[in-house]
Protein backbone atom coordinates (compact mmCIF):
# COMPACT_ATOMS: atom_id res chain seq x y z
CA UNK A 1 0.00 0.00 0.00
CA UNK A 2 1.18 3.41 -0.84
CA UNK A 3 0.28 5.65 2.04
CA UNK A 4 0.84 8.60 -0.22
CA UNK A 5 -2.17 8.28 -2.64
CA UNK A 6 -4.03 6.21 -0.14
CA UNK A 7 -3.97 7.93 3.06
CA UNK A 8 -7.14 9.01 3.29
CA UNK A 9 -6.39 11.16 6.42
CA UNK A 10 -4.52 14.05 4.22
CA UNK A 11 -8.08 14.84 2.90
CA UNK A 12 -9.62 14.93 6.77
CA UNK A 13 -10.47 17.37 8.73
CA UNK A 14 -10.45 15.95 12.36
CA UNK A 15 -12.84 17.03 14.78
CA UNK A 16 -12.71 15.66 18.41
CA UNK A 17 -15.92 15.28 20.63
CA UNK A 18 -15.79 14.96 24.32
CA UNK A 19 -19.17 12.66 24.28
CA UNK A 20 -19.85 13.74 28.61
CA UNK A 21 -21.05 17.32 27.52
CA UNK A 22 -21.32 17.13 23.52
CA UNK A 23 -25.05 16.64 23.40
CA UNK A 24 -27.49 14.93 25.88
CA UNK A 25 -30.29 13.54 23.61
CA UNK A 26 -32.14 11.90 26.62
CA UNK A 27 -32.56 14.73 29.17
CA UNK A 28 -30.01 12.77 31.93
CA UNK A 29 -27.57 15.26 32.19
CA UNK A 30 -24.97 13.68 30.01
CA UNK A 31 -23.99 14.29 26.26
CA UNK A 32 -24.70 10.18 24.19
CA UNK A 33 -24.22 8.71 21.25
CA UNK A 34 -27.50 9.46 20.16
CA UNK A 35 -26.76 13.25 20.75
CA UNK A 36 -23.68 12.94 18.19
CA UNK A 37 -25.71 11.03 15.87
CA UNK A 38 -28.11 14.23 15.93
CA UNK A 39 -25.27 16.78 15.06
CA UNK A 40 -24.10 14.56 12.55
CA UNK A 41 -25.04 16.97 9.71
CA UNK A 42 -24.31 20.01 11.99
CA UNK A 43 -20.71 18.39 11.49
CA UNK A 44 -20.78 17.51 7.85
CA UNK A 45 -21.88 21.20 7.20
CA UNK A 46 -19.00 22.30 9.09
CA UNK A 47 -16.93 20.34 6.94
CA UNK A 48 -14.83 17.93 9.40
CA UNK A 49 -14.95 13.86 7.81
CA UNK A 50 -13.10 12.56 10.88
CA UNK A 51 -14.82 12.20 14.71
CA UNK A 52 -12.02 11.15 17.22
CA UNK A 53 -14.56 10.48 20.50
CA UNK A 54 -12.93 10.20 23.71
CA UNK A 55 -13.78 7.44 25.25
CA UNK A 56 -16.87 5.74 25.26
CA UNK A 57 -16.51 2.23 26.88
CA UNK A 58 -18.14 1.05 29.84
CA UNK A 59 -16.09 2.45 32.88
CA UNK A 60 -16.95 4.13 36.69
CA UNK A 61 -15.44 7.50 35.12
CA UNK A 62 -12.49 8.18 37.85
CA UNK A 63 -10.98 9.47 34.93
CA UNK A 64 -13.95 10.24 32.43
CA UNK A 65 -13.77 6.94 30.87
CA UNK A 66 -9.77 6.57 30.47
CA UNK A 67 -10.38 4.21 33.09
CA UNK A 68 -11.86 1.81 31.18
CA UNK A 69 -14.00 -1.49 33.01
CA UNK A 70 -14.93 -3.45 30.00
CA UNK A 71 -13.58 -3.28 26.34
CA UNK A 72 -16.17 -4.94 25.19
CA UNK A 73 -19.53 -3.03 26.31
CA UNK A 74 -20.57 0.95 25.89
CA UNK A 75 -21.07 2.77 28.89
CA UNK A 76 -24.61 3.24 29.53
CA UNK A 77 -24.34 6.33 29.96
CA UNK A 78 -23.29 7.07 26.84
CA UNK A 79 -26.06 4.43 24.95
CA UNK A 80 -25.86 1.19 23.78
CA UNK A 81 -23.88 -1.14 21.21
CA UNK A 82 -26.61 -0.47 19.04
CA UNK A 83 -26.27 3.02 19.67
CA UNK A 84 -22.83 2.82 18.33
CA UNK A 85 -22.95 0.63 15.33
CA UNK A 86 -25.73 3.15 14.13
CA UNK A 87 -23.69 6.16 14.78
CA UNK A 88 -20.83 4.99 12.88
CA UNK A 89 -23.27 3.98 10.11
CA UNK A 90 -24.95 7.45 10.12
CA UNK A 91 -21.50 8.83 9.90
CA UNK A 92 -20.45 6.85 7.28
CA UNK A 93 -23.75 7.74 5.48
CA UNK A 94 -22.31 11.25 5.68
CA UNK A 95 -18.56 10.90 4.40
CA UNK A 96 -17.37 10.84 8.51
CA UNK A 97 -15.24 8.38 9.80
CA UNK A 98 -14.92 7.50 12.70
CA UNK A 99 -11.77 6.92 15.34
CA UNK A 100 -12.03 5.24 18.95
CA UNK A 101 -10.07 6.37 22.04
CA UNK A 102 -8.49 3.46 22.83
CA UNK A 103 -7.13 3.48 26.19
CA UNK A 104 -4.45 0.74 26.48
CA UNK A 105 -2.03 1.48 29.12
CA UNK A 106 -3.97 1.05 31.93
CA UNK A 107 -7.42 -0.25 33.18
CA UNK A 108 -10.25 0.58 35.44
CA UNK A 109 -9.62 -1.04 38.70
CA UNK A 110 -12.88 -2.09 38.28
CA UNK A 111 -12.31 -3.78 35.27
CA UNK A 112 -12.79 -8.23 35.78
CA UNK A 113 -8.87 -8.39 35.36
CA UNK A 114 -7.85 -5.93 38.21
CA UNK A 115 -10.26 -7.14 40.53
CA UNK A 116 -9.56 -11.23 39.76
CA UNK A 117 -6.16 -10.25 39.87
CA UNK A 118 -6.38 -8.33 43.38
CA UNK A 119 -8.08 -11.70 44.77
CA UNK A 120 -6.07 -14.67 43.21
CA UNK A 121 -2.00 -13.71 43.15
CA UNK A 122 -2.01 -16.75 41.67
CA UNK A 123 -4.02 -15.88 38.81
CA UNK A 124 -2.98 -15.32 35.44
CA UNK A 125 -4.60 -11.85 35.38
CA UNK A 126 -2.02 -10.37 38.31
CA UNK A 127 0.53 -10.69 35.97
CA UNK A 128 -1.11 -8.41 33.43
CA UNK A 129 -0.91 -5.73 35.97
CA UNK A 130 2.65 -4.58 38.06
CA UNK A 131 2.42 -6.07 41.36
CA UNK A 132 5.66 -5.28 43.73
CA UNK A 133 7.00 -5.69 46.88
CA UNK A 134 7.00 -2.46 49.69
CA UNK A 135 10.48 -1.81 51.15
CA UNK A 136 10.28 -1.49 54.24
CA UNK A 137 12.60 1.60 55.75
CA UNK A 138 12.68 2.18 59.54
CA UNK A 139 10.04 -0.40 59.91
CA UNK A 140 7.43 1.71 58.21
CA UNK A 141 5.80 0.06 54.96
CA UNK A 142 6.94 2.18 51.56
CA UNK A 143 6.40 2.33 47.98
CA UNK A 144 8.89 -0.01 45.98
CA UNK A 145 10.48 3.03 44.25
CA UNK A 146 10.46 6.71 44.10
CA UNK A 147 8.66 7.42 41.12
CA UNK A 148 5.95 9.72 41.07
CA UNK A 149 2.89 9.66 38.71
CA UNK A 150 1.09 12.51 36.59
CA UNK A 151 -2.22 12.55 38.87
CA UNK A 152 -0.83 10.98 42.32
CA UNK A 153 2.22 11.43 44.88
CA UNK A 154 3.77 7.96 44.64
CA UNK A 155 2.73 5.85 41.49
CA UNK A 156 1.92 2.80 43.63
CA UNK A 157 -0.81 2.00 45.67
CA UNK A 158 -0.45 -0.48 48.45
CA UNK A 159 -2.81 -3.51 48.28
CA UNK A 160 -4.84 -3.45 51.75
CA UNK A 161 -3.62 -5.42 54.52
CA UNK A 162 -0.69 -7.32 52.49
CA UNK A 163 2.80 -5.39 51.63
CA UNK A 164 2.12 -5.65 47.71
CA UNK A 165 1.45 -2.54 45.52
CA UNK A 166 1.01 -2.00 42.32
CA UNK A 167 2.00 0.42 39.52
CA UNK A 168 0.13 3.10 38.19
CA UNK A 169 1.52 6.34 36.51
CA UNK A 170 -2.67 8.25 36.49
CA UNK A 171 -5.11 7.67 39.02
CA UNK A 172 -4.84 5.07 41.44
CA UNK A 173 -7.78 3.54 40.46
CA UNK A 174 -5.72 2.89 37.09
CA UNK A 175 -3.43 0.02 37.55
CA UNK A 176 -1.20 0.03 34.45
CA UNK A 177 -1.18 -3.06 32.18
CA UNK A 178 2.31 -4.89 31.39
CA UNK A 179 2.77 -4.52 27.99
CA UNK A 180 6.00 -7.59 28.24
CA UNK A 181 3.12 -10.01 28.90
CA UNK A 182 2.26 -11.56 25.52
CA UNK A 183 -1.24 -12.91 27.35
CA UNK A 184 -1.66 -9.36 27.94
CA UNK A 185 -1.24 -8.17 24.68
CA UNK A 186 -3.18 -10.91 23.03
CA UNK A 187 -6.26 -9.24 25.21
CA UNK A 188 -5.66 -6.13 23.39
CA UNK A 189 -5.41 -7.01 19.44
CA UNK A 190 -8.48 -9.24 20.28
CA UNK A 191 -10.33 -6.19 21.08
CA UNK A 192 -8.63 -3.44 18.65
CA UNK A 193 -9.65 -6.18 16.14
CA UNK A 194 -13.44 -6.36 17.61
CA UNK A 195 -13.94 -3.00 16.41
CA UNK A 196 -11.77 -2.74 13.71
CA UNK A 197 -13.83 -5.51 12.19
CA UNK A 198 -17.22 -3.39 12.84
CA UNK A 199 -15.87 -0.83 10.70
CA UNK A 200 -14.07 1.59 13.00
CA UNK A 201 -11.59 4.04 11.06
CA UNK A 202 -9.20 3.77 13.50
CA UNK A 203 -8.21 4.86 16.81
CA UNK A 204 -6.39 7.38 19.29
CA UNK A 205 -3.88 5.32 21.06
CA UNK A 206 -4.59 7.57 24.81
CA UNK A 207 -0.85 7.39 26.65
CA UNK A 208 0.82 4.69 24.45
CA UNK A 209 3.95 6.55 25.41
CA UNK A 210 3.81 4.97 28.56
CA UNK A 211 3.35 0.69 27.46
CA UNK A 212 6.70 -0.20 28.23
CA UNK A 213 8.32 0.56 31.40
CA UNK A 214 11.63 0.17 32.92
CA UNK A 215 11.00 -3.04 34.16
CA UNK A 216 13.73 -2.83 37.01
CA UNK A 217 12.20 -0.47 38.46
CA UNK A 218 15.19 1.16 40.34
CA UNK A 219 14.65 4.71 41.71
CA UNK A 220 14.65 7.44 39.87
CA UNK A 221 17.94 9.49 40.48
CA UNK A 222 16.36 13.09 39.75
CA UNK A 223 15.87 15.13 42.71
CA UNK A 224 12.88 13.90 44.52
CA UNK A 225 9.94 16.55 46.05
CA UNK A 226 9.34 17.09 49.69
CA UNK A 227 7.52 13.56 49.82
CA UNK A 228 10.27 11.59 48.51
CA UNK A 229 8.43 11.15 44.97
CA UNK A 230 9.88 12.43 41.26
CA UNK A 231 7.85 12.21 38.29
CA UNK A 232 10.61 11.00 35.75
CA UNK A 233 8.88 10.06 32.82
CA UNK A 234 11.81 8.50 31.60
CA UNK A 235 11.17 5.82 33.56
CA UNK A 236 7.75 4.64 31.49
CA UNK A 237 8.04 7.17 28.02
CA UNK A 238 8.68 6.38 24.92
CA UNK A 239 11.28 3.21 25.96
CA UNK A 240 12.79 1.29 23.56
CA UNK A 241 10.59 -2.02 23.86
CA UNK A 242 7.28 0.56 23.45
CA UNK A 243 8.11 0.81 19.45
CA UNK A 244 8.40 -3.88 19.40
CA UNK A 245 4.83 -3.93 20.90
CA UNK A 246 3.19 -1.02 18.28
CA UNK A 247 4.89 -3.17 15.56
CA UNK A 248 3.28 -6.29 16.98
CA UNK A 249 0.01 -4.11 16.75
CA UNK A 250 0.30 -3.57 13.66
CA UNK A 251 1.25 -6.84 12.37
CA UNK A 252 -1.31 -7.95 14.15
CA UNK A 253 -4.61 -5.40 13.47
CA UNK A 254 -3.69 -3.04 11.12
CA UNK A 255 -1.84 -4.87 7.98
CA UNK A 256 -3.98 -4.84 5.24
CA UNK A 257 -7.08 -2.38 6.45
CA UNK A 258 -7.12 0.87 5.75
CA UNK A 259 -7.74 2.82 9.35
CA UNK A 260 -6.03 5.59 11.21
CA UNK A 261 -3.92 5.45 14.22
CA UNK A 262 -2.75 8.43 15.94
CA UNK A 263 -0.87 7.69 19.37
CA UNK A 264 -0.89 10.45 22.20
CA UNK A 265 3.67 10.02 22.29
CA UNK A 266 3.44 13.02 25.31
CA UNK A 267 6.23 15.62 25.66
CA UNK A 268 9.00 14.08 25.90
CA UNK A 269 9.87 12.37 22.50
CA UNK A 270 11.94 14.51 19.48
CA UNK A 271 10.83 13.93 16.70
CA UNK A 272 12.92 11.59 15.18
CA UNK A 273 12.38 9.31 17.68
CA UNK A 274 9.08 9.49 16.70
CA UNK A 275 9.46 8.47 13.51
CA UNK A 276 10.63 5.05 14.70
CA UNK A 277 6.42 4.99 15.31
CA UNK A 278 5.11 7.03 12.36
CA UNK A 279 7.72 6.83 9.19
CA UNK A 280 5.44 5.84 6.50
CA UNK A 281 7.51 3.01 5.33
CA UNK A 282 8.63 0.93 8.96
CA UNK A 283 7.04 2.96 11.18
CA UNK A 284 3.66 1.05 13.48
CA UNK A 285 0.99 3.78 13.76
CA UNK A 286 0.34 7.07 11.32
CA UNK A 287 -0.11 10.54 13.31
CA UNK A 288 2.00 10.72 16.57
CA UNK A 289 -0.06 13.77 19.24
CA UNK A 290 3.06 15.48 21.06
CA UNK A 291 2.77 18.54 23.13
CA UNK A 292 5.23 20.60 21.70
CA UNK A 293 2.95 23.64 19.99
CA UNK A 294 0.58 23.20 22.79
CA UNK A 295 1.72 25.49 25.97
CA UNK A 296 4.21 27.72 24.03
CA UNK A 297 2.91 30.24 26.36
CA UNK A 298 4.51 29.22 29.92
CA UNK A 299 0.92 28.98 31.19
CA UNK A 300 1.90 25.30 32.32
CA UNK A 301 2.77 24.68 35.28
CA UNK A 302 2.28 28.53 36.07
CA UNK A 303 0.84 28.46 39.47
CA UNK A 304 2.06 31.42 41.30
CA UNK A 305 2.07 33.64 38.05
CA UNK A 306 0.33 36.51 37.32
CA UNK A 307 -2.02 36.44 33.84
CA UNK A 308 -0.38 39.32 32.28
CA UNK A 309 3.27 37.04 32.71
CA UNK A 310 1.67 34.46 30.30
CA UNK A 311 2.58 35.21 26.88
CA UNK A 312 2.31 33.13 23.51
CA UNK A 313 5.93 32.43 22.80
CA UNK A 314 5.29 32.98 19.06
CA UNK A 315 9.32 31.09 18.33
CA UNK A 316 9.05 28.89 20.42
CA UNK A 317 5.53 28.11 18.31
CA UNK A 318 7.01 28.65 14.84
CA UNK A 319 10.53 26.35 16.02
CA UNK A 320 8.54 23.87 17.48
CA UNK A 321 6.39 23.40 14.37
CA UNK A 322 9.30 23.57 12.10
CA UNK A 323 11.20 21.06 14.53
CA UNK A 324 8.42 18.46 13.92
CA UNK A 325 8.36 19.14 9.70
CA UNK A 326 11.33 18.92 8.84
CA UNK A 327 11.47 15.76 10.69
CA UNK A 328 8.40 14.65 9.21
CA UNK A 329 7.92 16.43 5.61
CA UNK A 330 8.22 13.38 2.90
CA UNK A 331 8.99 10.82 5.63
CA UNK A 332 5.61 10.44 7.83
CA UNK A 333 2.42 13.00 8.52
CA UNK A 334 1.38 14.76 10.93
CA UNK A 335 -1.55 15.42 13.51
CA UNK A 336 -2.04 19.15 13.81
CA UNK A 337 -4.31 20.91 16.30
CA UNK A 338 -4.54 23.77 19.53
CA UNK A 339 -5.84 21.84 21.78
CA UNK A 340 -7.92 18.67 23.32
CA UNK A 341 -9.85 17.40 26.50
CA UNK A 342 -6.39 18.20 28.49
CA UNK A 343 -5.93 21.75 27.70
CA UNK A 344 -7.58 24.94 28.47
CA UNK A 345 -9.51 26.59 25.70
CA UNK A 346 -7.25 27.75 22.76
CA UNK A 347 -8.96 30.83 22.39
CA UNK A 348 -7.84 31.78 26.18
CA UNK A 349 -4.73 30.25 25.70
CA UNK A 350 -3.32 32.01 22.68
CA UNK A 351 -5.77 33.95 21.86
CA UNK A 352 -7.98 36.66 23.54
CA UNK A 353 -11.42 36.51 24.48
CA UNK A 354 -11.33 40.73 24.15
CA UNK A 355 -10.68 39.99 20.84
CA UNK A 356 -12.93 36.25 20.32
CA UNK A 357 -13.78 36.58 16.83
CA UNK A 358 -10.85 37.88 15.58
CA UNK A 359 -8.17 35.58 17.59
CA UNK A 360 -10.74 32.47 16.42
CA UNK A 361 -10.74 32.92 13.34
CA UNK A 362 -6.73 33.53 13.09
CA UNK A 363 -5.78 30.47 15.09
CA UNK A 364 -8.00 28.27 12.11
CA UNK A 365 -6.85 30.04 9.78
CA UNK A 366 -3.15 29.25 10.82
CA UNK A 367 -3.90 25.72 12.19
CA UNK A 368 -5.48 24.65 8.14
CA UNK A 369 -2.79 25.36 6.18
CA UNK A 370 0.35 24.10 7.63
CA UNK A 371 1.22 20.20 7.08
CA UNK A 372 -0.71 17.39 8.78
CA UNK A 373 -3.81 16.63 9.32
CA UNK A 374 -5.91 19.50 11.82
CA UNK A 375 -7.98 18.22 14.24
CA UNK A 376 -10.48 21.09 15.85
CA UNK A 377 -11.78 20.40 19.34
CA UNK A 378 -15.54 20.52 19.79
CA UNK A 379 -16.67 24.41 20.96
CA UNK A 380 -13.57 25.77 18.81
CA UNK A 381 -15.80 26.66 15.82
CA UNK A 382 -18.06 29.17 17.64
CA UNK A 383 -15.24 30.83 19.99
CA UNK A 384 -15.76 28.68 23.28
CA UNK A 385 -13.20 29.81 26.00
CA UNK A 386 -12.12 29.25 29.78
CA UNK A 387 -14.03 29.50 32.42
CA UNK A 388 -14.24 31.86 35.70
CA UNK A 389 -14.73 30.16 38.93
CA UNK A 390 -14.27 31.21 41.97
CA UNK A 391 -13.43 28.07 44.08
CA UNK A 392 -10.98 25.46 43.30
CA UNK A 393 -13.68 22.84 44.49
CA UNK A 394 -15.50 23.76 41.29
CA UNK A 395 -12.90 22.03 39.05
CA UNK A 396 -13.06 19.17 41.09
CA UNK A 397 -14.92 16.91 38.38
CA UNK A 398 -11.31 16.42 37.30
CA UNK A 399 -9.55 13.71 39.88
CA UNK A 400 -6.73 14.82 38.48
CA UNK A 401 -7.24 18.38 38.89
CA UNK A 402 -8.72 17.45 42.59
CA UNK A 403 -5.39 15.87 43.87
CA UNK A 404 -3.12 18.57 42.21
CA UNK A 405 -4.82 21.05 44.32
CA UNK A 406 -4.33 19.23 47.25
CA UNK A 407 -0.28 18.92 46.84
CA UNK A 408 -0.33 23.39 45.66
CA UNK A 409 -2.23 23.68 49.03
CA UNK A 410 0.39 21.80 50.99
CA UNK A 411 3.06 24.09 48.80
CA UNK A 412 1.60 27.21 50.48
CA UNK A 413 -0.82 28.31 47.25
CA UNK A 414 -3.31 30.02 48.50
CA UNK A 415 -6.68 29.46 46.85
CA UNK A 416 -6.70 33.04 45.20
CA UNK A 417 -3.37 31.62 42.94
CA UNK A 418 -4.76 28.43 42.61
CA UNK A 419 -7.95 29.78 41.31
CA UNK A 420 -6.08 31.99 39.18
CA UNK A 421 -3.78 28.99 37.75
CA UNK A 422 -7.00 26.86 37.10
CA UNK A 423 -9.35 29.27 35.24
CA UNK A 424 -6.17 29.84 32.90
CA UNK A 425 -4.90 26.45 32.53
CA UNK A 426 -7.39 23.59 34.07
CA UNK A 427 -8.27 20.79 31.34
CA UNK A 428 -11.81 21.26 32.73
CA UNK A 429 -12.13 24.55 30.54
CA UNK A 430 -12.23 22.28 27.81
CA UNK A 431 -14.67 20.29 28.87
CA UNK A 432 -17.88 22.57 29.49
CA UNK A 433 -21.09 21.83 27.65
CA UNK A 434 -21.33 22.92 24.14
CA UNK A 435 -22.95 25.75 23.57
CA UNK A 436 -25.75 25.44 20.77
CA UNK A 437 -28.15 27.99 21.72
CA UNK A 438 -28.98 30.38 24.61
CA UNK A 439 -31.83 28.37 26.41
CA UNK A 440 -30.99 26.11 29.83
CA UNK A 441 -27.34 24.60 30.01
CA UNK A 442 -26.93 26.21 26.64
CA UNK A 443 -29.40 23.48 24.54
CA UNK A 444 -27.07 21.18 25.62
CA UNK A 445 -29.76 19.37 27.77
CA UNK A 446 -32.58 20.06 29.64
CA UNK A 447 -31.77 18.07 32.78
CA UNK A 448 -31.25 19.98 36.11
CA UNK A 449 -27.92 19.74 38.31
CA UNK A 450 -25.22 18.98 35.60
CA UNK A 451 -21.77 18.00 37.02
CA UNK A 452 -19.92 20.13 34.66
CA UNK A 453 -22.06 23.74 34.64
CA UNK A 454 -22.07 25.56 30.71
CA UNK A 455 -19.74 28.19 30.22
CA UNK A 456 -22.22 31.11 31.16
CA UNK A 457 -21.11 33.40 27.93
CA UNK A 458 -23.46 31.17 26.24
CA UNK A 459 -26.28 33.43 26.96
CA UNK A 460 -23.88 36.66 25.65
CA UNK A 461 -24.18 34.94 22.31
CA UNK A 462 -21.35 32.23 22.29
CA UNK A 463 -23.18 29.92 21.12
CA UNK A 464 -23.89 27.95 17.47
CA UNK A 465 -27.33 29.43 17.03
CA UNK A 466 -25.88 32.74 17.62
CA UNK A 467 -23.73 32.13 15.24
CA UNK A 468 -25.48 30.71 12.38
CA UNK A 469 -27.57 33.87 12.15
CA UNK A 470 -24.30 36.33 11.85
CA UNK A 471 -22.66 35.93 8.14
CA UNK A 472 -19.19 37.27 9.69
CA UNK A 473 -19.13 34.87 12.61
CA UNK A 474 -16.74 32.69 13.65
CA UNK A 475 -18.69 30.00 13.04
CA UNK A 476 -19.75 30.80 9.20
CA UNK A 477 -15.47 31.36 9.13
CA UNK A 478 -14.41 27.86 10.14
CA UNK A 479 -17.27 26.52 7.85
CA UNK A 480 -15.93 28.44 4.91
CA UNK A 481 -11.83 27.74 5.52
CA UNK A 482 -12.67 23.94 6.35
CA UNK A 483 -13.97 24.32 2.38
CA UNK A 484 -10.78 26.01 0.82
CA UNK A 485 -9.28 23.75 3.00
CA UNK A 486 -10.65 20.50 1.58
CA UNK A 487 -10.41 21.78 -2.11
CA UNK A 488 -8.28 19.61 -4.25
CA UNK A 489 -5.74 21.40 -5.45
CA UNK A 490 -5.57 23.56 -2.25
CA UNK A 491 -5.49 20.12 -0.63
CA UNK A 492 -2.31 18.87 -2.89
CA UNK A 493 -0.14 22.01 -2.16
CA UNK A 494 -0.64 21.68 1.43
CA UNK A 495 -0.05 17.66 2.24
CA UNK A 496 2.50 16.91 -0.60
CA UNK A 497 4.23 20.61 -1.14
CA UNK A 498 7.13 22.18 0.83
CA UNK A 499 6.49 24.89 3.23
CA UNK A 500 8.98 27.52 4.59
CA UNK A 501 8.44 30.02 7.62
CA UNK A 502 8.60 33.96 6.36
CA UNK A 503 10.73 36.24 8.27
CA UNK A 504 11.23 33.15 11.02
CA UNK A 505 12.18 35.73 13.24
CA UNK A 506 9.55 37.83 13.67
CA UNK A 507 8.20 37.50 17.46
CA UNK A 508 4.72 38.27 17.27
CA UNK A 509 3.99 37.45 13.68
CA UNK A 510 3.92 33.54 12.09
CA UNK A 511 4.09 33.45 8.37
CA UNK A 512 4.66 30.54 5.78
CA UNK A 513 4.70 30.17 2.63
CA UNK A 514 3.38 26.95 0.33
CA UNK A 515 6.34 28.27 -2.47
CA UNK A 516 4.94 25.70 -5.00
CA UNK A 517 3.44 26.50 -8.28
CA UNK A 518 0.38 28.05 -6.68
CA UNK A 519 1.66 30.07 -3.65
CA UNK A 520 0.05 30.23 -0.48
CA UNK A 521 0.65 32.03 2.48
CA UNK A 522 -0.80 32.53 5.73
CA UNK A 523 0.29 35.66 7.79
CA UNK A 524 -0.87 35.82 11.45
CA UNK A 525 -0.82 38.22 14.56
CA UNK A 526 -0.86 36.67 17.63
CA UNK A 527 -1.23 39.53 19.27
CA UNK A 528 -3.46 41.61 20.84
CA UNK A 529 -1.64 45.01 19.37
CA UNK A 530 -1.01 46.36 15.60
CA UNK A 531 2.62 44.97 14.66
CA UNK A 532 3.76 45.79 11.44
CA UNK A 533 5.43 42.96 8.79
CA UNK A 534 7.17 43.48 5.59
CA UNK A 535 5.81 42.11 2.41
CA UNK A 536 7.53 42.13 -0.72
CA UNK A 537 5.02 39.64 -2.66
CA UNK A 538 2.42 40.45 -5.27
CA UNK A 539 -1.09 39.56 -3.88
CA UNK A 540 -3.51 37.19 -6.63
CA UNK A 541 -6.14 36.43 -4.22
CA UNK A 542 -7.28 36.99 -0.66
CA UNK A 543 -8.70 34.09 0.53
CA UNK A 544 -9.18 34.10 3.70
CA UNK A 545 -9.02 37.33 5.87
CA UNK A 546 -10.86 38.22 9.47
CA UNK A 547 -10.89 42.54 9.17
CA UNK A 548 -12.95 44.30 6.67
CA UNK A 549 -10.18 46.06 4.76
CA UNK A 550 -6.67 45.50 3.76
CA UNK A 551 -4.08 47.50 5.40
CA UNK A 552 -0.70 47.80 3.38
CA UNK A 553 1.54 50.70 2.85
CA UNK A 554 4.79 50.65 1.03
CA UNK A 555 4.80 47.36 1.21
CA UNK A 556 4.53 46.81 4.80
CA UNK A 557 1.26 45.14 6.36
CA UNK A 558 -0.17 46.80 9.63
CA UNK A 559 -1.50 43.73 11.15
CA UNK A 560 -4.31 44.99 13.78
CA UNK A 561 -4.83 42.45 16.89
CA UNK A 562 -4.96 38.75 16.06
CA UNK A 563 -5.30 39.67 11.86
CA UNK A 564 -4.57 36.60 9.78
CA UNK A 565 -4.60 36.23 6.12
CA UNK A 566 -4.55 32.99 3.97
CA UNK A 567 -3.52 34.23 0.39
CA UNK A 568 -2.13 33.53 -2.91
CA UNK A 569 1.02 35.52 -4.13
CA UNK A 570 2.25 35.39 -7.82
C1 LIG B 1 -4.48 11.04 28.27
C2 LIG B 1 -5.90 11.46 28.18
O1 LIG B 1 -6.05 12.36 27.13
C3 LIG B 1 -6.25 12.04 29.53
O2 LIG B 1 -7.50 12.68 29.52
C4 LIG B 1 -6.21 10.94 30.55
O3 LIG B 1 -6.42 11.47 31.83
C5 LIG B 1 -4.87 10.22 30.53
N1 LIG B 1 -4.38 9.97 29.21
C6 LIG B 1 -4.98 8.90 31.23
O4 LIG B 1 -5.70 7.99 30.43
Amino acid sequence: MDLNTSAWWLNSIGYIIYPETFFDSNGDGVGDLNGILSKLDYLRDLGVNLLWICPIFQSPMDDNGYDVSDYGAINPRFGTMKDFDNLLAEAHKRGIRILLDFVLNHTSDQHAWFQKALQDPSSPERKFYFFRKGKIVDGKILPPNNWKGFFASSAWEQVPGTDDFYLHIFSKHMPDVDWSNPTLREEYFKIANYYLDKGVDGFRLDAVAHLAKDLSFSDSALKTDTSGYVLDTSKFSNRPELFDYLQEFKNRCLQGRNVLTVGEVGGNISPEEALKICDRSYGSINLAFNFDTVWNNGNYGSIGKKDEDIKTDVLLLKRNFMRWYNADHEKADMPLYWCNHDHPRVVSQYGSVKYRNESAKMLITTLLFLYGTPFIYYGDEIGMSNVQFAKPEQFFSDKATESGVAEWRKSGFTDEQIVAFLNRAARLNARTPMQWDDTKNAGFSKADNLIILANPNYVEGVNVQKEMENPYSILNFFQFAINKRRDAVINDIVSYGPLELIDPNHPDVFAYLHPGSQKLMVISNFRSFDVFFTFYYEIADVMLHNYGDVKIVNHIFQLRPFESYLIRIR
